[in-house]
């Protein structure tokens, strides 16, 4: 047990050929939530700026005011994020879920200029085999999400056989926002599967296949949760609610009331009806698109076409078991005019959020630096929106 005194200097975090000032990524969060605003404000402060593939042709057509394929709006993004980054470190998250896109949006990050891609919610296997086409193969960094030491074991196995090993790993554990691993609310909670637990699986697997950095992430709050996840080993940490929790991010203004507002009680893990995916998908209990879903009053519906196998999502037959994730977060980020509710995903650790901050400020605190007075931006000129942002930044 190392005994440390805080706040403590973190150290820079090396992925293949980039290094990080600052060794903390921000989730990728999507649809929409991970902006390039938000990402881009990431990489400005020397962290990882992530961004998310999904439902990025509509986003980046509506944003730049003309129709973008998958491949074209992922590449647009990444240099709109590049550009308001100052040229920092931006990856892209990329759901192997969202699979009529994923080799398109995988590419067109490339063709961007993205530094990492990073892919989760099922396992990417195919990822070294898609990306070894293009011409910036070698300078981009793999990195998948796993949930056990099992599917990183799996990965390494079949990876190998495309002669490309992962440049990082991200353990997420069951505290996380968005999907997480698990199927049942019993086996998420079940304290075999606590963070640590699952990064200790996985740090043991990864020292049999080289210099693997290990990334922590799911419910990494604070300065001192960061040093933990450091003194067991790991090379950094993936954060994804504090990060929604800015005014750079995507979210709407009532979803971020709502994170200001809500207590431990209110955060649920949907299951029945749940995501499309199958796996269990945490929500306020509030958003009024899940309060909907609850009653199944939302008749089955699915226009959007991006989860799951040819546009063939569950969720476009029955609401019984499952409902449309993909319209509703379309409509947390103002991007839906289908008369759809919203709906909000969070981490468990949402409850413990009591004030929207700016990322200049965030990064700061978790690095364990003083804010100064001119960091914190005056009520008065706060961001409203996005468009605001856009207007202070570029
Ligand atoms: C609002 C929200 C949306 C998310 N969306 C995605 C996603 O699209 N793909 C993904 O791999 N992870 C997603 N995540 C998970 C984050 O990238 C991150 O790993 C996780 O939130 C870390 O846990 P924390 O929220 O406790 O920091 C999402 C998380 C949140 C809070």
């Amino acid at each position: 047990m190392i005994s440390r005194q805080f706040p403590s200097p973190l150290p820079e975090l090396k992925i293949k050929n980039i290094t990080m000032r600052v060794p903390i990524i921000q989730g990728g969060m999507g649809i929409g939530l991970s902006s390039y605003t938000l990402a881009g404000a990431v990489a400005r402060e020397g962290g990882m700026g992530v961004l998310s593939s999904a439902g990025l042709d509509r986003i980046v057509s509506k944003r730049h005011g003309k129709k973008l394929n998958a491949r074209d709006a992922a590449a647009q993004d990444v240099r709109d994020a590049k550009k308001m980054g100052d040229n920092g470190v931006i990856g892209m998250n990329v759901m192997v879920a969202v699979i009529n896109q994923y080799e398109d949006s995988v590419l067109g990050s490339m063709d961007g200029g993205v530094d990492a891609i990073i892919s989760g919610a099922g396992l990417p296997m195919a990822l070294p085999e898609i990306v070894k086409s293009h011409p910036r193969s070698n300078e981009v960094a793999l990195i998948p999400i796993v949930s056990s030491g099992r599917a990183m074991e799996v990965i390494l196995r079949r990876w190998k056989r495309s002669d490309r090993l992962p440049d990082a790993v991200i353990v997420e554990g069951p505290l996380a926002g968005g999907h997480i691993a698990w199927r049942t609310v019993e086996d998420a909670l079940d304290p075999k599967h606590h963070l640590n637990i699952l990064l200790k699986e996985v740090l043991d697997v990864v020292k049999n296949w080289g210099n693997i950095p290990v990334i922590a992430a799911g419910g990494v709050y604070t300065h001192e949760d960061i040093w933990e996840s450091l003194d067991m080993g790991c090379g950094g940490v993936q954060m994804g609610t504090r990060f929604l929790a800015t005014y750079e991010s995507g979210a709407n203004a009532n979803y971020k009331k709502l994170l200001v507002d809500c207590k431990e009680d209110d955060i649920e893990l949907a299951a029945k009806p749940g995501s499309p995916c199958g796996m269990l998908f945490r929500v306020i209990k509030q958003s009024p698109f899940y309060q909907q879903a609850l009653v199944r009053e939302r008749a089955p519906k699915c226009d959007k076409g991006y989860l799951l196998n040819k546009g063939n999502c569950p969720s476009k037959f029955e609401n019984e078991k499952t409902f449309c994730i993909c319209n509703g977060l379309l409509a947390a980020i103002e991007m839906n005019n289908q008369n759809e509710k919203e709906l909000y995903t969070v981490g468990h650790n949402a409850f413990r959020i009591n004030r929207i901050m700016s990322v200049q400020e965030l990064m700061a605190e978790l690095q364990g630096l003083p804010v100064p007075l001119d960091m914190v931006v005056p009520l008065e000129i706060r961001p409203q929106s996005n468009e605001a942002l856009e207007k202070l930044r570029i």
